[in-house]
């Protein structure tokens, strides 16, 4: 029997991937999006790269109610993956509430409208941020939770609605997955990473250099207390990330039991890691300026990754090398199209 997912976000960068995994594990995916920031024409590109001839999708805000009751009312959905939010760290500096509404109201609006039509299995996307600044590298799931910015902040309390919900009613059961640095691309090039303006992210705009749109990189520090001074990260690849989603939903499907897991390598990676790496991909060297530390960045985030694999049976495999090999073919294929 078909199960059916409801994938909100999906046409974001990570939920196109997710898109493509959940079918190909053979779940049934309805898209919601409001393309506030992704392109419609993602929709056709998921279509080619599933074979599917229509990619049944809605656009509109998970913040909509009566959008929203629209779409559970036209599908009998036995789950949902949700990616619709605000991500943008620094962004959420300036538009704190905006934040607070679209992430923390976009969750309360999905939950309503989950229980009024008996849906209870979601895959939630969290983030390493609700760790704040860790004591304990690699990171446990059981290390406290605190929040160094309003984005984080609002991943920390749609963490704890989800808890106190779980815990007032047990016939719900969320899949809290805390990524830790998502990048790269689909092998085929035909989807990726497709920021509009100038990245906030070390990889896009490390591609974007590469590419010739940017002159140069800018080294955020080099004087932290890690191997070479740069800041040190748990860069995950988008496929692996999107395949610990199909895992996290098998695993409600077949246990209805909660789960809260990071999704990482458990590998740390330097900025000057990722340059070497992005500059064997695309057989260039790329400038870089060394410049002053960038406010609320964190020295190290690395994650502990036995939960995902014991239970989930996850484990992310492709290399740094492979993420910024994935980037840059689509750089030079799908971003152009
Ligand atoms: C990585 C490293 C920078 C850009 C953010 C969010 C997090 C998650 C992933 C949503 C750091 C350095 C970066 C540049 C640089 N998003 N850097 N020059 O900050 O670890 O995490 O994105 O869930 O919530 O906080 O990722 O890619 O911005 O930075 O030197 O131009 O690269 O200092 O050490 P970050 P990042």
């Amino acid at each position: 029997m078909t199960r059916t997912v409801l994938l909100t976000g999906g046409a974001g960068y990570i939920g196109s991937h997710t898109f493509v995994a959940l079918v190909e594990a053979g779940y049934s995916v309805v898209i919601v999006d409001d393309f506030s920031n992704s392109k419609p024409s993602v929709l056709t590109r998921l279509g080619r790269l599933t074979g599917l001839n229509k990619v049944e999708a809605y656009e509109g805000s998970v913040l909509d109610d009566a959008f929203m009751e629209r779409v559970f009312n036209a599908h009998e959905f036995d789950a949902v993956v949700h990616f619709a939010a605000k991500k943008a760290v620094g962004e959420s500096v300036s538009y704190p509430v905006d934040y607070v509404e679209t992430n923390v109201g976009g969750l309360t609006t999905l939950l309503r409208l989950m229980d009024a039509h008996d849906v209870r299995r979601l895959v939630f996307s969290s983030s390493a941020t609700v760790y704040g600044d860790p004591d304990i590298i690699p990171i446990p799931e059981s290390a406290p939770r605190s929040y160094t910015s309003p984005y984080a902040f609002t991943k920390l309390m749609s963490e704890q609605i989800l808890e106190q919900a779980a815990a007032a009613d047990p016939a719900w059961a969320f899949g809290i997955l805390r990524y830790f640095n998502p990048v790269g691309a689909h092998p085929s090039g035909t989807i990726g990473e497709d920021p509009s303006d100038i990245p906030n992210n070390l990889m896009p705009y490390i591609a974007k250099v590469a590419a010739g749109e940017l002159s140069h990189l800018n080294v955020f520090g080099d004087d932290y207390d890690t191997p070479d001074g740069t800041g040190v990260r748990d860069y995950v690849h988008v496929c692996d990330l999107a395949m610990g989603h199909v895992k996290s939903l098998d695993a409600l499907m077949a246990s209805n039991l909660g789960h809260t897991v990071n999704l990482g390598t458990g590998i740390g990676s330097s900025v000057f890691d990722m340059l070497q790496a992005y500059s064997r991909a695309c057989g260039k060297t790329l400038p870089h300026v060394v410049t002053d530390r960038r406010d609320g960045d964190v020295p190290v985030l690395c994650a502990e990754v036995d939960r995902a694999r014991e239970l989930l049976g996850f484990e992310a495999k492709r290399t740094l090398d492979e993420m910024c090999a994935s980037s840059w073919h689509w750089i030079q294929t799908g971003a152009k199209e």
